[in-house]
């Protein structure tokens, strides 16, 4: 069946409908199409340049950048069928691009890119510093993880295995995992001489979307493993985890709202507000929970920053101290 995503008639097959489907040929899943409508919106702002879809599945992501933005687009997967999916795809939607049947590792050393995009089952880790080391100079990556549970749930054993940071759960897990994603990322950078930038992050539902630029350089990759290191959360030791600002304020004020879907303009909105403190206090007071749009509008009148994080549901990010906060939930 054909349906519509961003400006693509896309051809899915039966079972790809709804969620995600099983694993394997044509894999498409609708739920994703948030991580590539930001993948979009960014590489529009970013200038033009040449791409890698690495692990393309329908083709849609890499068709997509090539349609949106103009960009000259490799669309890659290993599976010979989504190949065939994928030429279809492009003819479909009159879409120039070179279209590759290789493994991830072959196809990312072929040349340097300005932008590769990782997406694979589960874990990225085994790609991406490969993906690294063929970036061009202020090469940017797009990189999606879907193991979160080894981040946030029941695996945090596995979780530091794979990504070298001790995790908790509970209401901080999903910021936590966010920023040991990244300080993994980050690091790696760092080993091969790149000093990494988090230019956006995506949490939500079952996936961490992170797009990084690296720029070539000792110094600059010393700078940012300063802001790599443990901290402490509920008197536990958590990290190493990156601790510097998750959102480029120049890309996020740039990505146009129109063509986004209301969920991701409502995940832009509370981008602003992730980096005016590392976690976030909760509407809680004492027993009772209080309306989150009532304590922030007082946190604005004192003069604070204040909003609401992608993080929780029931998080506030302000500028305000601790003591400052609890002075504001304690007197309305
Ligand atoms: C999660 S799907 C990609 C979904 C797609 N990017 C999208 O946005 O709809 C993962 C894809 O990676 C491909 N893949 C897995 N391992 C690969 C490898 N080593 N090299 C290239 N492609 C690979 C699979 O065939 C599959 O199509």
């Amino acid at each position: 069946m054909i349906i519509r995503e961003g400006s693509l008639n896309l051809e899915i097959l039966k079972g790809f409908e709804k969620g995600p489907g099983a694993r394997g040929d044509g894999f498409y899943n609708r739920e994703m199409q948030t991580s590539r409508d930001f993948t979009v919106s960014i590489l529009k702002i970013i200038g033009r340049g040449n791409a890698l879809d690495s692990m393309a599945g329908t083709g849609i992501r890499g068709l997509r950048i090539a349609l949106e933005a103009g960009w000259n687009v490799v669309v890659n997967d290993i599976n010979k069928k989504n190949v065939e999916i994928i030429e279809r795809n492009a003819n479909e939607n009159n879409i120039n691009v070179e279209i590759w049947n290789k493994n991830f590792f072959s196809a990312v050393s072929e040349k340097k890119w300005d932008y590769i995009d990782i997406d694979p089952y589960g874990s990225p880790s085994g790609f991406i510093e490969a993906a690294i080391f063929n970036l061009k100079n202020n090469g940017i990556i797009g990189v999606t993880m879907t193991d979160t549970a080894n981040l946030e749930g029941k695996s945090l054993k596995k979780g530091f295995r794979i990504y070298g940071g001790i995790s908790q759960r509970g209401i901080y897990s999903r910021e936590l995992a966010t920023r040991i994603f990244l300080g993994y990322i980050l690091k790696r950078g760092a080993s091969l001489g790149y000093g990494g930038t988090p230019l956006l992050v995506i949490r939500e539902k079952h996936y961490i979307r992170a797009f990084v630029r690296f720029k070539k350089g000792s110094g600059v990759s010393d700078k940012i493993l300063e802001k790599i290191h443990e901290s402490t959360v509920d008197e536990k030791k958590v990290g190493p985890l990156y601790m510097g600002e998750l959102y480029n304020k120049e890309v996020i004020s740039s990505i146009d709202k129109n063509g986004l879907s209301t969920n991701s303009i409502k995940l832009l909105e509370r981008f602003w507000n992730e980096d005016l403190m590392f976690l976030f206090f909760t509407n809680s007071r004492g027993t009772e929970e209080l309306n989150m749009d009532m304590i922030i509008n007082k946190l604005r009148e004192n003069g604070f920053k204040a909003g609401k994080t992608n993080f929780y549901e029931k998080g506030i990010k302000t500028n305000a101290s601790q003591d400052e906060f609890k002075n504001i939930i304690y007197n309305l």
